[in-house]
């Protein structure tokens, strides 16, 4: 029998892991990888709109809500090898994939690592190129300004870039519950994943090896990781399918999860009704 629901705990590697389990025992999978510096929540409308269906994992990333953060210096390959022993932990074989920004890091690098895991790819508001010197020097220029300015500053000036305009007016629970994420992350995991998004290597040369269904979806008034930046993955990816999210910056999921979830759940279902025939 697995346990289900919400803020499941589970050691993997001596990690403690906190995850949700949700749907039907025999139901195909899905795993979704949230954001920096987020939490699983993030995924609780896409959750919601396909447990009746699918069993939904949503699981929180080393360092990020629930789960601890280790000793070892994080990398996007640590964290795609967190998710494999998770998947083995609960002896999970195969799965289809979602992951947002930092999420699609480590969904781009677990393909890459073990194809013969995943069904299927869904990449949101997320980019296959490595940090330009520009944007490592952000990185440390972050590092040090939360040092010196206190986590609280951070958020703010994070949560000015993430959402489209709009989103100031309609939706503002839900960037004030965002603005929290941020804050209740501890200091030490935001400088060691800020480190790993520095260090990250580029995954654009892999991209035509992939060989299952890929959805790449992106708000359009993303700024961190815009439309250009999936337009590129797109022509990289055989027979994907590029969805452009209206009224939505960098977390579409959120800002237009009506529009994000109909996507979803088309894609999900052709998925698994192409394997059954
Ligand atoms: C994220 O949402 O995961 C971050 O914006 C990723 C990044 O800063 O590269």
């Amino acid at each position: 029998m697995r346990n289900l629901g919400s803020n499941i705990k589970i050691t993997v590697d001596n990690l403690t892991v906190n995850y949700n389990d949700d749907g039907p025992d025999d139901a195909p999978i899905i795993i979704f990888i949230h954001g920096f510096p987020f939490n699983k929540t993030t995924w609780n409308k896409q959750v919601a709109a396909l447990k009746d269906n699918y069993r939904v994992i949503a699981y929180d990333v080393r360092g990020h809500g629930n789960s601890s953060a280790g000793n070892a210096d994080f990398s996007i390959d640590l964290f795609a090898k967190d998710l494999l022993g998770l998947m083995d932990a609960l002896k999970i074989e195969k799965v289809v994939l979602c992951g947002l920004s930092m999420g699609g890091y480590i969904a781009l690098n677990a393909v890459e690592k073990y194809p013969e895991r995943f069904d299927a790819l869904i990449l949101s508001d997320t980019t296959c190129t490595a940090d330009t010197p520009e944007a490592k020097e952000k990185r440390l220029k972050a590092i040090e300004s939360i040092k010196k300015d206190g986590v609280e500053k951070f958020a703010d000036e994070s949560i000015k870039n993430l959402f489209a305009p709009e989103s100031f007016a309609t939706k503002k629970e839900e960037i004030a519950a965002v603005r929290e994420m941020i804050v209740n992350t501890s200091q030490q995991s935001l400088y060691k994943t800020l480190r790993a998004f520095y260090e990250r290597k580029e995954t654009c040369s892999k991209l035509t090896e992939i060989k299952v269904p890929v959805l790449i979806m992106v708000g359009k008034e993303d700024k961190i990781t815009p439309p250009a930046a999936a337009q590129l993955m797109h022509e990289k990816i055989n027979g994907s399918l590029l969805k452009i999210i209206v009224h939505a910056g960098h977390l579409s999921n959120i800002e237009n999860s009506s529009e994000f979830n109909g996507h979803l759940k088309k894609f999900v279902a052709s998925v698994y009704s192409k394997a059954e025939n």
